[in-house]
């Protein structure tokens, strides 16, 4: 026994000793041990970790089945070794799976040496249904007759026996409306708004808990609240609701799974009761009235006598269009106290926390029966100081609870969300303090994978404004904005985002789900609707740049994470916008249509002296059909369908060339003198070679013109730096990125942003309000100049070469301003960071490569002489190969590993 344990300890040591690659980060469809996936092929990923530079995988071996140890017993698949690079969704390939069963999964790879790695530690996933036809269970809706004004949220309860030892157990849940389930007294699982939001009609997500441990021998409990939500509650300004039905529904089923392996299932049927409690109504735009002396006590326990309860209805409503959950749910993040509890001007009690954020506040309070306490949500002051909500338009944004009067209770909105950084509360028994309130942010779950830091404070607070634009409008579905009568998933908005939001966080699986409901929402036309999930009944829907978010964002997602099934997902509904641009055009110009354009672009009063700063729409319109061309052409490629490929390359041709007819001037101007114009014939090449850079040098005078102000709006304002930086205007983009008067990126945030504004002037520098019915301060759109932050000022991106970080490109532009840009992104692979600093003339830039991945770095040098890494000259490091000398830049080939370059910065720099 003990030599055996010597000699297996030896054999640990010597692997550990030889081991180069060790391998961590097991996900499986981009999630970490999930539970209820509906698919045949999930696909499996794993990072590796090097303890030497350039540390490759060239082999990889996977181990799944049913069985935690892997061993001989129940093993459904053996990928044998195979001989590959690839690390990243390997799709599983062994016998057939079956609902509701955990596989376990582990992998072993070889490095470029052909040494074994040890085997990973074990991961698992789990299916789900995986068909409609598993449901057991039966739709119920409330027995009762309704009070058709307020619709107070409906409960749902069921007892039942457990007599034997259990092993698993599963909740199996969805609703029309959201649901919040309860188990013996205990919420399940930490997810809120669920089911999500989708186009139910077509798409209406389960999900999936393992409620093993709240469930016991005996008598159990099992009870569900449904409020809403987006399903019938109002949406949009018009006094639009009941949008996918007026009755509220719940499918359930619970799947006990026991030690000596029988089953049995508890599903939502005729002998459930149903009954209204303490939620009187609940609106998402409006808040939730909460009366706890209705709360019906004891009915999330075994025991209660649920008698005087109504029945339930059982209707035949359909089960196709159920689907499981692939995205990250809605949970609750950072939470807030108070910095300040103060009296207004006009006498308003109001708290103040801070943030900007999205989410709810939890108060404790003790007082008398009947007392109501009143919280009304604010995202700002006026100039005055005096709460302000013109701007949230019909949304009531309130919440009211009613005390029970035993004590110290806790209320919290259920299906409700409110965006605010201040709160006025009415009516509150007693002195306020700020240990009575805490705000919670509720958003996405999905995995924070960048960071983005300088020696600039302003833009730090930019970068923070940005994460929190996206942490408040990432609820489920990419929304405009999260506090007025909208909260909608505007699809020019996401798709000017959604490059920046792949910075910040994982969100391929946000975003995935969320284009499957475009594709599902799409007219028959080929039309984008202008919201996803559509509530406008395709109202507005074809618009340039926002219709486009249906072949700019899979794009965007396979660039990001080199994941081609988004463009598989997507191709129809690419192919089908661009087939309707083209059937609008006349002469492969389209200038028939109506749209939005460059929206809330700046244009000063009186502006008299010929500047320019307004963009023909249909001009915008053609280079958007140009770029959704150009993205379906290259998703051709990539799915290596030549024939599109070649059809949609030659009508691209001639879209160019009807561009150039219509809009430019044989010298070279374009119609529209604005800087929008010239960005987007610049960034979307509708110009021929020889006119660039005359109509870059036009877009540097315009920009001049402005005293350094850019002009643009929501489509220009992604691309501007891009642009300047691409054709040699490098330090007028930092110029642009660090004014900070208005309109600027700096100048809301020298107003004291916490968050992107919608509009570059939502408050005006005397402390006025922009239009009150347009004038969010929690609007993402212009924070897209995250993206130039992370791809351009720290450098760090990746092509079609490698997508997804496979092939990393690390090209850093300093410029005047900053002396040190930091920024990290956790890839596929691991960790990408590139971080430089100036100093008394000199560069250095860290990089790290994370293993089984190349790199091209650009370092910004004279020549390859002036460089070294580490302590040693650049041509000493054997890893790195010298390639070429290039505008500025040495490029270096580096594999995996850390490096930390350094020279004298060259002279075309601009000292900071
Ligand atoms: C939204 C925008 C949206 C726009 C359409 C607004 O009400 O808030 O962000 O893109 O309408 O132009």
């Amino acid at each position: 026994m003990k030599k055996t344990l010597l000699l297996s300890s030896l054999v640990l040591l010597t692997t550990i000793a030889t081991a180069q690659l060790t391998i961590d980060h097991l996900q499986c469809e981009n999630l970490v041990n999930p539970l209820g996936l509906d698919l045949q092929h999930p696909r499996l990923s794993w990072q590796l970790k090097s303890d030497k530079r350039n540390g490759r995988q060239t082999a990889y071996e996977i181990i799944a089945g049913e069985a935690p140890a892997l061993n001989n017993i129940a093993v459904t698949w053996r990928s044998g070794k195979v001989a590959s690079s690839q690390s990243i969704r390997i799709p599983y390939n062994g016998t057939a799976l079956q609902a509701g069963k955990r596989y376990y999964w582990k992998v072993r790879v070889w490095d470029q040496e052909g040494k074994a790695s040890a085997w990973s530690q074990p991961a698992w996933w789990e299916t789900g249904l995986l068909q409609p036809a598993n449901w057991k269970a039966k739709w119920i809706t409330p027995g009762y007759v309704e009070d058709s004004i307020r619709r107070p949220s409906p409960l749902f309860r069921k007892q039942f026996a457990v007599k034997k030892k259990i092993k698993s157990a599963r909740l199996y849940i969805t609703s029309q409306g959201l649901y919040r389930a309860f188990i013996n007294d205990k919420m399940v699982g930490d997810s809120y708004l669920t089911p999500g939001w989708t186009s139910y009609k077509h798409r209406l997500q389960y999900q999936t808990y393992d409620v093993t441990s709240q469930l016991s021998q005996g008598n159990n409990a099992i009870g569900v609240m449904l409020g809403s939500g987006w399903f019938r509650g109002y949406l949009a300004w018009a006094n639009n609701h009941d949008y996918y039905g007026k009755k509220l529904a719940l499918l359930a089923q619970v799947v006990i799974t026991y030690a000596d392996g029988q089953t049995e299932t508890l599903s939502t049927d005729e002998s459930w009761r149903s009954a209204t409690g303490a939620i009187r109504y609940s609106e998402i735009y409006n808040g939730e009235i909460n009366d706890a002396r209705l709360d019906k006590t004891g009915w999330l326990t075994a025991g209660y006598d649920d008698k005087d309860w109504s029945s339930v209805a059982t209707p035949a409503i359909s089960k196709d269009n159920i689907i499981t959950t692939y995205n990250e749910p809605v949970k609750k993040h950072e939470t807030f106290k108070p910095i300040k509890i103060f009296r207004t001007p006009q006498g308003d009690l109001v708290a103040d926390f801070g943030q900007n954020l999205v989410g709810l506040v939890t108060v404790k309070v003790s007082g008398k029966a009947g007392d109501s306490i009143v919280i009304q949500h604010a995202e700002i002051l006026d100039k005055q100081g005096n709460f302000y909500t013109e701007n949230l338009r019909a949304a009531r944004q309130e919440n009211i609870y009613v005390l029970k009067g035993n004590g110290e209770e806790s209320f919290e909105p259920v299906f409700t969300f409110q965006g605010f950084r201040y709160i006025r509360v009415k009516g509150f028994p007693g002195e306020l303090k700020p240990e009575h309130l805490t705000a919670t942010a509720l958003y996405s779950d999905m995995p924070l994978t960048g960071s983005f830091s300088t020696s600039h404070p302003l833009i730090n607070q930019l970068q923070h404004n940005i994460e929190w634009g996206q942490k408040g409008n990432f609820l489920d579905v990419p929304t405009d904005c999260p506090q007025r009568d909208e909260r909608l998933g505007w699809t020019g908005d996401a798709q000017v985002f959604a490059r920046t939001a792949s910075f910040n966080r994982q969100v391929y699986n946000f975003f995935a789900k969320w284009m499957a409901d475009l594709a599902a929402d799409q007219l028959k036309d080929g039309r984008v609707p202008a919201v996803i999930p559509d509530v406008l009944r395709g109202d507005a829907a074809g618009s340039a740049g926002w219709s486009d978010a249906a072949t700019i964002i899979p794009w965007q997602l396979y660039l990001a994470y080199g994941d081609t099934a988004i463009l598989r997902q997507q191709y129809a509904s690419m192919k089908a916008w661009v087939d309707f641009m083209q059937q609008a055009s006349k002469d492969y110009l389209w200038n028939t249509t109506w749209h939005f354009g460059d929206w809330l672009f700046y244009r000063p009063n009186d502006d008299n002296d010929g500047r320019s700063a307004i963009t023909d729409k249909h001009l915008i319109a053609q280079c958007f059909f140009a770029n959704s061309l150009q993205m379906l052409i290259n998703t051709a490629k990539v799915l290596d369908n030549t024939a599109d490929e070649k059809t949609y390359a030659a009508v691209l041709e001639k879209v160019k060339q009807a561009f150039l007819k219509e809009y430019l001037t044989p010298n070279g101007r374009l119609v529209s003198s604005s800087q929008t114009a010239y960005v987007l014939a610049l960034h979307f090449d509708m110009l021929p070679d020889n006119l660039r850079a005359q109509a870059a040098s036009r877009l540097v005078e315009n920009i001049k013109d402005y005293g350094y102000h850019l002009t643009t709006g929501f489509l220009g304002t992604p691309y501007l730096c891009h642009v300047l930086t691409r054709f040699g205007y490098n330090d007028i983009a930092y110029r642009l990125l660090l004014q900070e008067s208005y309109p600027s990126w700096l100048y809301p945030v020298k107003m004291g942003a916490t968050t992107i504004w919608e509009r570059w002037d939502g408050q005006k520098p005397d402390g006025s309000f922009q239009t009150p019915t347009m004038n969010s301060f929690n609007h993402y759109a212009y924070g897209a100049i995250g993206d130039w932050m992370y791809r351009v000022a720290a450098g760090i991106d990746t092509d079609t070469a490698g997508p997804g970080y496979k092939h990393i490109r690390i090209k850093p532009y300093p410029g005047k301003g900053l002396t040190d840009v930091k920024a990290s992104l956790q890839t596929g692979y691991g960790v990408v960071s590139s971080h430089w600093t100036t100093q008394n003339n000199r560069l250095t830039l860290e990089v790290e490569i994370p293993a089984n991945t190349s790199a091209d770095i650009y370092i910004p040098a004279s020549s390859a002489t002036a460089i070294i890494e580490g302590f040693m000259p650049l041509d000493e490091i054997k890893e790195l190969t010298v390639i070429r000398q290039e505008g500025g830049y040495v490029v270096v080939q580096a594999g995996s590993g850390k490096y930390r370059f350094a020279t004298s910065l060259p002279l075309s720099y601009p000292a900071p």
